[in-house]
């Protein structure tokens, strides 16, 4: 028997950037519940919500400071509650954020830690003394810029922070730190959330010597500065199977539910987060197609390598989009998201859909004075803000399309062509990329061997991508032409009986004996 999250479409809402409920510009809980409706429509069948807990909001709401508690930016746990009952009346499940990494430097554990040497909670954090020259006790980078430590004078030690000063990371090596982790995730199951997504769960084991990562030989200037070093001892070091068998334990207490990891690791290494006797994470998320360049020849060489370095009985995970990176139609262009998004949408494993991608929405223009990313501030330039990808949800053509009211200030503007690229003007076309994603998770809901059927890659020419899902005697064969170029693929077997099911395109291309013409960035999936 499949799991729901195997067969499953999980959905990330970035709820800043989802619906506005009360008029302020961001997003909130009530906002997520009016649109239900939507997501039920949609096809999918998990939403997982990036943090909603209470925070300064230095990195927005990846800097909690209470892990039991809801912002009043978002609501209240009443509405919260109300939320998790209506997901499931509506027949979904609800995955939260945790984030168990760093706190903010204002929850109060971490108050504690820092105001005294002797503080019981002060190694709940990683407080480390200077090296011999007084500076930062080694050369451990934050992914936000400059060194990992911050100095603080008054009890003379450095604490280290893998991203902003703002988010000290926490010893998971502390005991009484880790249970009070734990019981966050109990908090949390015990209300009835049906699984996680744990944030960058593989950097939270630091190398117990605190060695110096290696430098980086093909670091240049105007690359991502954290990356003049190679992370060796600062992410999935060997310990890290611990830390998922600890969350795995706690989650192994409730029924049928799920951890999803954070996990921005090539195959090999990514599939250890399953745990050797899958004792680990479900679904260690695979990122490499956010990373992969969009050549068929490259693509292909992916899904191959992560099949084959997949462990005995674990299940596979796509992702194409997420808040941190840019938008799928920006990255490959908006005529290629259509087969970007048949390849997620069939290809083996759980699929996780970014909201807005299924509307096809681009990166959208942030003005200088508009910038809100603390990553943008602070490394400004380099094209690696992550604000273009979470401007608000267009809903309508109405001024503020839906998001909010028309005279509200929205915190990241709309998108320059929401009143075009909107869920109310896709709906009522039949050739719209929200209409196709949607006929497109319908045939993988209906179709067993797209949900779970077996894998296996098909003869195609340069540019194209194909490949066989087959359950039982039900075969699909999936077409993709990757180019802007028109192309033909040779069926592998003589066609009789073979019917295209569906296209990207509005037409459906004539199969001509044994050959199938595919036209520029078009992808197809034939019945066997
Ligand atoms: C993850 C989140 C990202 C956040 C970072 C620090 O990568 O997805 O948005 O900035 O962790 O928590």
């Amino acid at each position: 028997m499949n799991k729901w999250w195997q067969t499953g479409i999980v959905y990330q809402i970035y709820p800043r950037s989802f619906q506005d409920s009360n008029g302020d510009g961001v997003g909130d809980l009530p906002g997520i519940e009016q649109r239900l409706g939507y997501l039920h429509d949609l096809g999918i069948d998990a939403i997982w919500i990036s943090p909603i807990y209470p925070s300064p909001m230095a990195d927005f709401g990846y800097d909690v400071s209470n892990y039991t508690d809801i912002h009043p930016l978002f609501g209240t746990m009443a509405d919260m509650d109300r939320l998790m009952a209506a997901v499931h009346d509506h027949n979904l499940k609800l995955i939260l954020d945790f984030v168990p990494n760093h706190t903010s430097n204002e929850h109060p554990w971490f108050l504690e830690s820092r105001s005294s040497r002797d503080n019981p909670r002060r190694d709940w954090y990683i407080w480390r003394d200077p090296a011999p020259d007084g500076g930062p006790p080694n050369n451990w980078l934050s992914r936000f810029d400059g060194s990992a430590w911050e100095w603080d004078a008054q009890t003379g030690q450095y604490y280290l922070h893998s991203f902003l000063a703002e988010q000290p990371d926490v010893n998971w090596r502390n005991p009484e730190l880790r249970a009070a982790m734990l019981a966050v995730l109990r908090f949390w199951f015990e209300k009835g959330v049906d699984g996680f997504r744990i944030d960058v769960s593989y950097r939270t084991m630091k190398d117990a010597q605190f060695r110096d990562n290696p430098p980086n030989p093909n670091w240049r200037p105007g690359m991502d500065p954290a990356k003049q070093v190679i992370e060796t001892y600062t992410r999935n070091t060997p310990d890290i199977e611990q830390f998922n068998r600890w969350l795995r334990e706690v989650c192994d207490e409730y029924d049928d539910r799920v951890l999803i990891g954070e996990i921005n690791l090539p195959p090999h290494e990514l599939v250890l987060h399953y745990g050797r006797s899958l004792d680990g994470l479900h679904l260690p998320f695979n990122f490499n197609l956010l990373f992969t360049p969009w050549d068929a020849a490259i693509i292909h060489q992916l899904i191959e390598t992560y099949e084959n370095v997949l462990p005995e009985g674990a299940w596979p995970n796509w992702v194409l989009g997420n808040h941190d990176q840019h938008r799928i139609a920006s990255r490959i262009g908006p005529d290629q998201a259509r087969v970007a998004m048949m390849l997620l949408l069939t290809l083996r494993g759980t699929p996780t859909l970014y909201n807005g991608d299924e509307l096809g929405m681009l990166d959208g223009d942030i003005a200088p004075d508009q910038v809100q990313d603390p990553w943008e501030k602070r490394v400004p330039g380099l094209g690696l803000g992550r604000d273009p990808e979470r401007t608000p949800m267009p809903w309508t053509a109405a001024p503020n399309a839906g998001f909010c009211p028309p005279d509200v200030t929205p915190w990241l503007p709309l998108n320059a062509d929401a009143a075009a690229v909107n869920v109310a003007s896709q709906r009522t076309n039949p050739d719209s990329m929200l209409v196709f994603t949607e006929k497109l998770i319908q045939l993988r809901r209906e179709t067993a061997a797209l949900h779970h059927g077996t894998y296996q890659s098909l003869p195609a020419p340069n540019g194209m991508l194909a490949y066989e899902r087959r359950h039982g005697h039900q075969a699909r064969w999936i077409v993709l032409n990757m180019t802007g170029e028109p192309k033909t693929w040779a069926l592998p077997e003589r066609g009789g009986g073979t019917a295209v099911l569906l296209t990207t395109a509005s037409t459906v291309p004539t199969l001509t004996g044994d050959s199938l013409p595919l036209r520029p960035n078009e992808g197809v999936i034939l019945s066997v």
